[in-house]
């Protein structure tokens, strides 16, 4: 394999002179008082060595990227039921348009972006209070990365709760075609702290490793989904990951990735690794500015593209 560390430092040496670049996400005002000048990235191999450079051991708002979390726990529970209730087709739109529920009868199209999520979120949620689904996200997510220390950031939650009037107007779209079960602010309350998890990059490339290796993590040995369905979720990350911008990333990288407005992609090279980048300053579509030029730069650096 090559020299992943001194790829790392390139790569940060490459970026460093560019760090601040991009718009911190500022319609939640928690996560617009981060500081943009922030870059951290971590690479977790399946042979389970940990490579990271920068920022990589602050913690930050993992946000959308909990939709991949979310949305193996409503697999292992329902399994491909799933797909009743939330489509598998990349939007074409942003992570919070309402347009196509319209159209679509209340079908969100994918489930990353927000509408689709929120879904999700509700049927996770079946036979549970909105605390024990928060507690049941919260659980898997540490164990899937061996790491008890991982929390929720709560002021981010309550920021979200207070000013989120759009995933409000999608809940209540849904809950007006019957997509959704439960209550539209016990599903909110528990989407918007899964979006508040707050990992830092090392946390989230060992979280995901079970993407990269199969299905298993073979960091603890624990069997988290089968290959097929690992395969599958990655399909869905490469194909919807990236919301409007999902053709751009698969064009420039070419591994399946999950963004968040906190600043943080997780990426996927089958077989390999999983990888975690943050920065914070965004781009017009609300992805990770530089975080996505640092994985283009990996994967031209490395051979990783999936094509
Ligand atoms: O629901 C929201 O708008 C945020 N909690 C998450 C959006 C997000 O991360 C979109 N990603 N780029």
């Amino acid at each position: 394999m090559a020299d992943l560390q001194a790829i790392l430092d390139s790569i940060y040496t490459d970026i460093l002179p560019r760090v601040g670049e991009g718009k911190v996400a500022d319609y939640i005002p928690e996560l617009a008082k981060i500081d943009p000048r922030q870059f951290g990235m971590t690479i977790v191999t399946v042979d389970g060595k940990v490579y990271r450079v920068g920022d990589a051991d602050i913690a930050f708002s993992i946000q959308s990227i909990s939709k991949v979390f979310m949305l193996t726990l409503a697999l292992g529970k329902v399994g491909e039921s799933l797909w009743k209730r939330v489509g598998r087709e990349p939007s074409g739109s942003a992570f919070n348009s309402i347009v196509q529920l319209e159209h679509e009868s209340g079908i969100p199209r994918n489930p990353f972006i927000n509408a689709g999520a929120i879904a999700v979120t509700d049927v996770v949620m079946a036979g549970h209070a909105p605390r024990e689904a928060i507690g049941e996200l919260l659980r898997f997510v540490r164990y899937l990365a061996d790491d008890e220390s991982i929390t929720i950031d709560d002021k981010v939650a309550r920021s979200e709760t207070q000013t989120g009037y759009r995933n409000v107007a999608l809940a209540n779209f849904m809950r007006a075609y019957r997509n959704l079960d439960h209550p539209v602010e016990h599903v909110l309350g528990v989407y918007f702290h899964q979006c508040a998890l707050s990992m830092n990059c090392e946390q989230l490339a060992r979280a995901g490793l079970f993407l990269a290796a199969r299905g298993s993590n073979p960091m603890t040995g624990h069997s988290v989904v089968s290959p097929k369905r690992a395969r599958r979720i990655n399909a869905l990350m490469l194909t919807c990951g990236h919301y409007d911008g999902s053709g751009d990333f698969a064009y420039h990288v070419g591994l399946p990735g999950k963004s968040g407005v906190g600043g943080g992609i997780f990426a996927v090279a089958p077989g390999i690794a999983s990888i975690a980048v943050w920065s914070p300053g965004l781009n017009k579509v609300g992805n990770s500015q530089l975080g996505a030029v640092a994985l283009e730069m990996l994967a031209a650096r490395t051979g990783w593209s999936v094509f």
